[in-house]
């Protein structure tokens, strides 16, 4: 098996007031390493073996600490909190009281605000070669959310080439939380260009159609004959042109919750897979989450320039982003994201890696 020996990631080293951040690296023993920083608990690259035994690294990401605070996209393979995804004008409700979050995304809230989770710098405890804890106390009223939130994520590899990311968090009032991943995959290699040749399947009957700030209107719709089906198999470039007004309000792509008809109690678990046939990758999510935003990377402007020296560009990568559903607190009829006071709040979400030969 040819050696990637990481050669591009460099200096991941910054100080920030007591804070400093690093550079991680999980190995497992078939191979797969994953690198990781503290800052925004994310993924800087995850490399896995191709069918013909190289090791591609499948996500987007930068060599440096400085081109992450640069980006142009601020939420590459960053821990998304305290609320994934949108909250209607950033407001909501809750024993009473009137909370916002600063509007960063037309008139909505998106990813918990201006300096979400994915903005700050994570202590960190490294528990052995192949597994990583990052811990983060959000005080009270930080980005307008209540109480005092503690929140750990756990990163472990495995030797089945699973990545397992484990969320824990408690808050001291009641308050409300969403936690994602926001990993931009490209499976056939960060920097290769598209990814609408990749093959994507979905375990869901029933997506979310948005309005045109791209807020749920609330319908739960099937995906029986429309763009959205992808219970079976399908590429992405089948449907993704296709005329279709939901598609156009995602940004003339897929940018949408998928409700999800199982979960990891399944007995076939998982969820959503996607598959490049040039490398032979094929990814699997397993997840406790009723949901995943199927995201094709539309908005990416090809401003960022990643990795390999190659710019992303519009549909470059796609996100399987496990979580609640969007604007929840405003819409009771979705499964809750209420987070009471001093209660155990925990996710998991499982990237499994494998090749087709
Ligand atoms: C959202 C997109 C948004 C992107 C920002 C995704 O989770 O669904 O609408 O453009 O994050 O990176």
């Amino acid at each position: 098996m040819a050696k990637y020996q990481l050669p591009l990631l460099k200096d991941f080293k910054k100080k920030e007031g007591d804070k400093t951040t690093a550079l991680i690296i999980l190995k497992n023993n078939r191979g797969m390493q994953v690198a990781l920083t503290n800052y925004g608990a994310r993924i800087v690259s995850l490399i896995v073996p191709d069918k013909d035994g190289n090791l591609v690294d499948v996500v987007l990401g930068f060599n440096t600490i400085s081109d992450y605070l640069q980006a142009d996209e601020p939420y590459h393979g960053a821990t998304i909190g305290r609320y994934a995804n949108r909250i209607s004008r950033g407001a909501f409700a809750l024993d009473g009281h009137e909370y916002h979050v600063a509007p960063n995304n037309g008139p909505n809230a998106l990813h918990g605000g201006n300096q979400g989770f994915h903005t700050k710098i994570w202590d960190r405890r490294l528990n052995n070669p192949n597994q990583v804890t990052f811990y983060y106390t959000s005080p009270d009223g930080e980005e307008g959310f209540p109480g005092q939130l503690t929140v750990s994520v756990d990163y472990i590899l495995t030797d089945n080439n699973e990545l397992q990311i484990s969320y824990r968090a408690k808050s001291d009032k009641d308050t409300i939380i969403n936690l994602t991943n926001h990993a931009y995959f490209n499976l056939n290699g960060e920097g290769t260009g598209t990814i609408v040749d990749h093959v994507v399947e979905l375990a869901a009957d029933a997506f979310l159609p948005i309005d045109a700030v791209q807020i749920p209107l609330g319908e739960v719709r099937s995906v029986i004959g429309t763009p959205f089906d992808f219970r079976e198999p399908k590429r992405i470039s089948a449907d993704i042109a296709k005329e279709d007004e939901q598609l156009k309000r995602g940004g003339y792509g897929y940018d949408h919750t998928f409700v999800l008809t199982k979960n990891n109690a399944d007995k076939n678990p998982v969820v959503a897979s996607a598959y490049a046939e040039k490398s032979g990758i094929k990814l699997q999510l397993l997840t406790t989450e009723p949901g995943i935003q199927f995201y094709t990377g539309n908005a990416l402007t090809g401003k960022d320039i990643g990795k390999t020296g190659n710019h992303y560009s519009r549909q470059d990568a796609f996100c399987f982003e496990t979580q609640h559903f969007p604007d929840a607190p405003n819409q009771p009829q979705f499964p809750s994201t209420l987070l009471k006071a001093e209660q155990a709040f925990q996710s998991q979400t499982i990237y499994r890696f494998n090749v087709l030969k």
